[in-house]
């Protein structure tokens, strides 16, 4: 009786809290449905040498699924073996070398025969061209790792570049293949501490591009990686399992979603603040990661 008062004393309200309700049980029961037959589903993840893609491999691995696990070292492929199952097969992959692209997809094709390959992960940064050469015909999944760094540009660089151009040619693709079934997701993750934010490679390579500079245009940096170190240890998060997640609901949902932002930082700062107009987002940057003063 009092819960029926209150909802008539404000309808408005109400009515709102009903539909978000809403919205998200009927997101999370369209999120619960699974495909089947794991098992027989290989999928090809690129970059397992560390960081997301190798934990992905492992998650998959211990979940039954066919891995096959591009890595760019023998050391890096030899640990992956050594501590995972026998189903794991890795294989040597620079995705930057046309040769060894050729030679990885051909090792693909003669492990996934006629059943093809169910998904890609696109995690080493570029995107391999595999998907007339090997995906299954009709069906799919490709996940491309991009970041919140392809929705903001926080440092200068290629980094960003690359990222906003993961983001474009997956939403190309996403619509180009919808026709045929294959399903695109991109994962936008927020800081996680991998290779990419270690503090002492961002500052050697600051510093490599400083020492570069004409002597005149060169401004003491140490404020500023002070400045980036500390931002970036409150902001990296050490559970790397929150893009992994988003990574395996791509390639075993029924629906996949088409981007997952990953980690609470990317959810509800970063995403939302790259909605808001150029200045807000400009000057919330400047606080967090300043830039060197002139001089
Ligand atoms: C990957 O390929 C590029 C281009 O061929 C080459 O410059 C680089 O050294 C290779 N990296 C490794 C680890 O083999
Ligand atoms: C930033 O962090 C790295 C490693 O964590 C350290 O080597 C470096 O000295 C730090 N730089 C500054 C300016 O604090």
């Amino acid at each position: 009786m009092d819960l029926l008062e209150v909802i008539q004393s404000h309808v408005l309200l109400s009515s709102v809290a009903f539909l978000v309700v809403t919205f998200f049980t009927l997101r999370f029961i369209r999120d619960s449905f699974k495909v089947d037959q794991l098992y027989r589903r290989h999928v090809l993840i690129t970059g397992c040498d560390s960081g997301f893609g190798n934990l992905l491999a492992r998650q998959l691995d211990a979940k039954g699924v066919p891995v096959i696990a591009g890595c760019l070292t023998e050391k890096g492929a030899e640990d992956l073996s050594a501590s995972t199952s026998s189903r794991l097969k890795t294989v040597l992959l620079n995705v930057t070398d046309g040769v060894s692209i050729k030679k990885a997809v051909e090792f693909v094709r003669a492990e996934v025969g006629q059943r093809g390959l169910w998904g890609l992960v696109n995690n080493a940064g570029i995107s391999i061209p595999i998907v007339s050469a090997t995906l299954k015909k009709g069906k799919g999944r490709v996940v491309n790792v991009a970041s919140i760094l392809g929705r903001l540009s926080l440092t200068g660089g290629g980094y960003c570049i690359s990222k906003y151009g993961v983001e474009a040619f997956s939403d190309s693709l996403r619509m180009n293949m919808e026709p045929f079934g294959l399903k695109v997701s991109i994962i936008e993750p927020g800081f996680f501490k991998t290779a990419v934010t270690n503090p002492k490679m961002i500052e050697n390579d600051l510093e490599r591009l400083w020492t570069r500079l004409p002597q005149n245009s060169r401004t003491p940096m140490a404020q500023h990686t002070k400045a980036q170190n500390f931002s970036l240890g409150i902001l990296c998060s050490a559970d790397l399992s929150k893009v992994t997640k988003c990574m395996e609901h791509a390639l075993t949902a029924y629906y996949p979603r088409t981007r997952y932002g990953a980690g609470w930082d990317a959810k509800f700062f970063w995403i939302p603040l790259s909605y808001l107009p150029s200045f807000v987002s400009d000057f919330v940057v400047k606080i967090l990661l300043p830039t060197p003063k002139s001089p």
